[in-house]
């Protein structure tokens, strides 16, 4: 108990560059109607090879049928970076971008993987660009919605579809007062809050607003040799050594659909992810009990886009 408090204690001293909003408030379906053309030129170049040079696409590594995620611990082949990869569902309303939070605005990130997934850094949006005047059809629907190709637009097209890509899910409902959440669910929510996952999981997106250390009870690496690169965290953003284990929280909408957990991978149930988030940030044994509550709570995150959204 006594450790339970400390990390309650602990948790906002060390959190970094915080947007904190505690309670957890519910999400709707957005309003497309205004942006439409924006938003569906936008799915068309989010799932279109067209975009890199090389055959990958935005929707071969974010899977639409796995939550907007990919079911391998370190991501999908040929990745640029050896690393689990995260949803695109919810995304925009994260305050950073990936685990270790380098990306300060969906532009700036959507700017950086089209160069670093693209066989050449430098030329990639040289020929990208190439191509899309060079496709009749991508021409016409530039020029009708925008007036031109350019890299401003092509950015804009692909964010305003992320931030189209908001999932509402069962829980969203229960906290609007429309439908209710099972009785083991709700005894889940309750204890995610009275054991104080909700410290860091939290706000709107439950995460994604803050930057917490990983460990702040026990070693989260005790059992890791050797750590590689991507175990840094924030560190690797900032070269600062406080930062090192630091991570953005992830939001845990969707997360019953995005096995395996974490950064690495290392965990490769809910359950699992469950037990050792207890046991790492908060120094609690949960029983199976407890831990199958949790889940029930947190399959009741799950939701999917708009239907036209979809792939
Ligand atoms: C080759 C696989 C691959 C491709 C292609 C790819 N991604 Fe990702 N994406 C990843 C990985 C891996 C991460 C996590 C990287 C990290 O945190 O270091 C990621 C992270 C993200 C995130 C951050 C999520 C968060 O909340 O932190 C978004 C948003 C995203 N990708 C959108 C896109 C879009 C849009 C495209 C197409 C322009 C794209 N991705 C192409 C693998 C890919
Ligand atoms: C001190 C802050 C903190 C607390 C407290 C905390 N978490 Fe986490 N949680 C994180 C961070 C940071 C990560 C990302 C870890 C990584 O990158 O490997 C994470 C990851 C997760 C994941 C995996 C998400 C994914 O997409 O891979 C789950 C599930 C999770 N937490 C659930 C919980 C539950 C349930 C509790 C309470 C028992 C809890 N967390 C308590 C900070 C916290």
């Amino acid at each position: 108990m006594i450790k339970y408090i400390v990390a309650l204690i602990v948790i906002p001293i060390f959190s970094v560059h915080a947007r904190e909003e505690f309670a957890i408030t519910p999400i709707s379906y957005p309003d497309i109607s205004k942006k439409i053309d924006q938003v569906m030129l936008g799915k068309s170049l989010f799932n279109d090879p067209i975009l890199f040079d090389n055959g990958k696409s935005c929707a071969g590594c974010h899977l639409f049928s796995y939550g907007g995620a990919f079911p391998s611990a370190l991501g999908a082949p040929e990745q640029a970076r050896k690393i689990n990869v995260p949803t695109v569902f919810n995304t925009s309303l994260n305050f950073r971008w990936h685990w270790d939070g380098e990306y300060k605005s969906l532009e700036e990130h959507v700017d950086n993987t089209i160069k670093i997934e693209s066989s050449s850094y430098d030329t990639a949006w040289e020929l990208l660009l190439q191509r899309l005047e060079d496709n009749v059809n991508y021409k016409k629907r530039f020029k009708q919605t925008y007036g031109e190709i350019s890299k401003k637009h092509v950015l804009n097209s692909i964010v305003e579809y992320e931030k189209a890509l908001i999932a509402p899910s069962l829980f969203d409902d229960h906290l609007k007062g429309s439908r209710k959440l099972s009785a083991d669910a709700l005894r889940g929510f309750h204890k995610f809050q009275r054991y104080g996952c909700i410290s860091c999981h939290q706000g709107k997106n439950i995460g994604g607003n803050i930057i917490v250390p990983i460990g702040v009870i026990n070693n989260f690496f005790a059992t890791k040799k050797p750590l590689t690169q991507i175990d840094y965290g924030h560190y690797n953003v900032t070269g600062k050594e406080r930062h090192k284990f630091y991570f953005k929280v992830p939001s845990l909408r969707n997360v019953a659909r995005t096995a395996p957990y974490f950064h690495d991978g290392s965990a490769e149930s809910l359950e699992k992810a469950v037990t050792m988030m207890a046991f790492y940030q908060l120094g609690l044994a949960l029983d199976t009990k407890d831990v199958a509550d949790i889940v029930s709570f947190l399959e009741s995150l799950s939701g999917d886009p708009l239907t036209e959204l979809m792939e």
